[in-house]
Parts: C-alpha cells; structure tokens; sequence
C-alpha cells in the first residue's frame, strides 16, 4: 500500500509519516527532501531560480518516480502539492490519502517556531501577515485536501488513528 499525507505546511506530514512508515516498516519518502536531493537546491534556491511552475512540475514528476519505484512506502507531500495538476487525482489513484486538518491558528504557531526560511513562501512574514496568508491558502486548498480519502483532524494526528482508517 502506498499511503500519502497531505496537508498545509506545518500541519505534522513529514514527523506523522515518519513515525508511520517505522510502525509499518515501509520505506518513508518526504518529497521535499527528495526533491532537494535530486536537484542539490533547497527549496528556496528552486523557487528563487527557476521559479515556482518549475517546482511544481519537479513535484509532479517525484511523484510519478516514487509511484513507480515503491509499493509499500509513506510519503509526506509537500502543502501545496495535491493543488496543481489534479495531483490529487494521481495520487488516490495510486494509494490512500490522508488529510492533515490543522486549524490555522495552530499552523500560525507551529510555522513560528518551526523556521520560515526554508518555506519561500512564508519567507519573511510577520504574524499578522503569516495568519493572513495561511487563511487564505487554506481557503483555496481546502477544495484539494478534501478530496483526499480520509480526514484526520488535529486531536488524532497518530500513527494509531491512521491504522485504525485502514482497518490494520
Ligand atoms: C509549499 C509547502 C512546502 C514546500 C514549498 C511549498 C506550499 O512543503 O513544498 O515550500 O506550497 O505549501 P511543506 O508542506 O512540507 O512545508
């Protein structure tokens, strides 16, 4: 089984999926970082040179690679990735998402404390603006993340819940 988190930024993906794929004993793939491995560029370094589109599409093509290259894995998307090319799509096509439902509020503190700077995105946002932006990206977003085939809301971001979905 392929199983895919998704979610906004801060919302838990890579250390849920992590302790996910120890408990199944399934490879874990966060695709950031394997996307960061691939191009020897972090992820501002993408956006600041080629562009946002071009990350995207780098995006798109780690998960038709990952798809292709495991059957049994947990791999933790990056926030905005089901939201371009109706990756969602793909992605239900080829296993079991989850839903990371964090209340903005939540993610606004989470993303203060977790670093900014390595998210282009939010790179050099104060509070007011970083719980404006989030809103608003959750707003549109939402319409992706929900397609996904399963919610989890914030009390039971666990492995255990996650388990329990699946019937294992
Ligand atoms: C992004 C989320 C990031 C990363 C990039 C863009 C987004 O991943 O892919 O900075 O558009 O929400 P995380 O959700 O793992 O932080």
């Amino acid at each position: 089984m392929r199983i895919f988190l998704v979610g906004m930024m801060g919302s838990g993906k890579t250390t849920l999926g992590r302790q996910l794929a120890q408990w199944l004993n399934y490879a874990f793939v966060d695709l950031d970082e394997h996307i960061v491995q691939q191009q020897g560029q972090s992820i501002a370094q993408i956006f600041e040179q080629q562009g946002q589109e071009y990350f995207r599409k780098l995006e798109r093509q780690a998960l038709e690679e990952l798809v292709q290259k495991y059957e049994r894995v947990v791999i933790s998307t990056g926030g905005g990735a089901p939201c371009f090319f109706d990756n969602i799509y793909f992605i239900n096509l080829h296993g079991e998402s989850f839903f990371l439902d964090v209340p903005v509020e939540e993610l606004v503190q989470r993303l203060l404390t977790q670093g900014q700077e390595e998210r282009p995105l939010l790179a050099g946002k104060n509070i007011a603006e970083l719980k404006s932006y989030l809103t608003e990206t959750l707003t549109y977003r939402r319409q992706f993340y929900e397609r996904a085939k399963h919610t989890i809301s914030e009390n039971s971001l666990s492995p255990e819940s996650i388990l329990s979905l699946l019937n294992l």
